[in-house]
């Protein structure tokens, strides 16, 4: 009995609730309202696609106030220094050297600091070359829906530009030797931040980067000259990633949609993009050849130039599509 009026006391609460929660603004894409959609970090979140009126409540997420930038060098290679956004003592007191690069990491959607991206390219950054690294946490808007996500892409874009201007304007570091670094919705993001730096950062990696105008065409996309110099990574098309060349450079490593190793993991197969990358940072290697077009490139029967995926410094003047081979578990590269 007892049982039966909490069930009934639950229904009455989730009509109630839902009187207010029911002002949907939008029913994006005539999805289906709540789906599991998978994430950057591996797994899938329960989000409800519809826009409600809620959801548009400036606090929510604010990358001023939301948004952290944590800094990593050879001198602290595992304890961060915080930076706030102007705040020009505490920057020109940390490790920050603009004599050296300076590389900036973007997780995917449903990530964080602790994301495996960031816990796998800290080390390998500052074991390759005596880099600054800065970890931008974005978690507040990359937990959120579809929609949801896109406008925060673009919110936080505006914030992290900001810190970046405010980095070099303090510093006097060049965005000539600024790299941004992102995955998945993180790699969308990186492409956001370099047009509005004008498009004069040098090097811009996107690994397996979200392509919205999957779902619709207006939506932003990564463009080829929204650095100095691009490059993406794809190794999940059709599913986490975008089948066709989106950078100055594309590589399709093992065709681009399975990765050897994976079996039929999605997740893994755009882990992978950041594996590759690192392991190419700290032991060189993966030897591409160039094709003539992104179909060669998925066959696999690519033989033109050669060219090196990732490394520290920006190839700016390459360009093209290209593909390689990689060992199902580490050492991934084949030469
Ligand atoms: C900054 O980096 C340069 C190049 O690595 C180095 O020569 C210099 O000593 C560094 N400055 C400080 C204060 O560590």
């Amino acid at each position: 009995m007892v049982r039966c009026i909490s069930v009934l006391a639950l229904f009455f609460a989730a009509v109630s609730a839902s009187s207010i929660a029911d002002n949907v603004i939008s029913k994006f894409g005539n999805q289906l309202r709540f789906q599991h959609v998978p994430n950057d970090e591996g797994g899938a979140t329960l989000t409800d696609n519809w826009l409600k009126v809620a959801d548009l409540i400036p606090s929510a997420y604010l990358p001023t106030r939301d948004n952290q930038f944590h800094l990593f060098t050879r001198d602290n290679p595992t304890v961060s220094q915080p930076l706030l956004l102007y705040n020009g003592a505490l920057l020109l007191n940390s490790n920050f050297n603009a004599s050296r690069r300076t590389v900036i990491l973007i997780h995917g959607h449903g990530g964080s600091a602790l994301s495996n991206f960031n816990l796998v390219l800290i080390p390998s950054y500052l074991a390759a070359a005596d880099v600054n690294v800065i970890l931008v946490d974005w978690s507040r808007g990359a937990n959120s829906n579809t929609v949801l996500s896109l406008v925060n892409i673009a919110l936080s874009a505006r914030n992290v530009k900001n810190f970046i201007e405010f980095v070099t304007s303090t510093t006097g570091q060049s965005l000539a030797d600024v790299s941004l670094v992102g995955v998945g919705l993180g790699g969308l993001q990186a492409g956001l931040i370099g047009r509005r730096l004008r498009r004069q950062v040098g090097y811009i990696a996107a690994l397996d980067p979200t392509y919205w105008s999957a779902v619709h065409e207006l939506l932003p996309q990564f463009r080829a000259n929204d650095g100095v110099y691009t490059e993406v990574i794809h190794t999940n098309v059709g599913n986490r990633g975008y089948i066709k060349p989106m950078g100055q450079v594309d590589i399709y490593p093992n065709g681009g949609i399975n990765m050897p190793g994976c079996g039929r993991d999605d997740a893994c197969d755009q882990e992978r993009a950041y594996y590759y990358w690192a392991e190419a940072l700290t032991s060189g290697g993966f030897t591409a050849r160039q094709c003539t077009d992104y179909e060669e490139a998925l066959l696999q029967e690519c033989q033109g130039a050669t060219l090196t995926l990732g490394g520290i410094e920006p190839k700016t003047g390459a360009s093209g599509i290209y593909s390689l081979q990689t060992n199902p578990s580490p050492p991934f590269s084949q030469g």
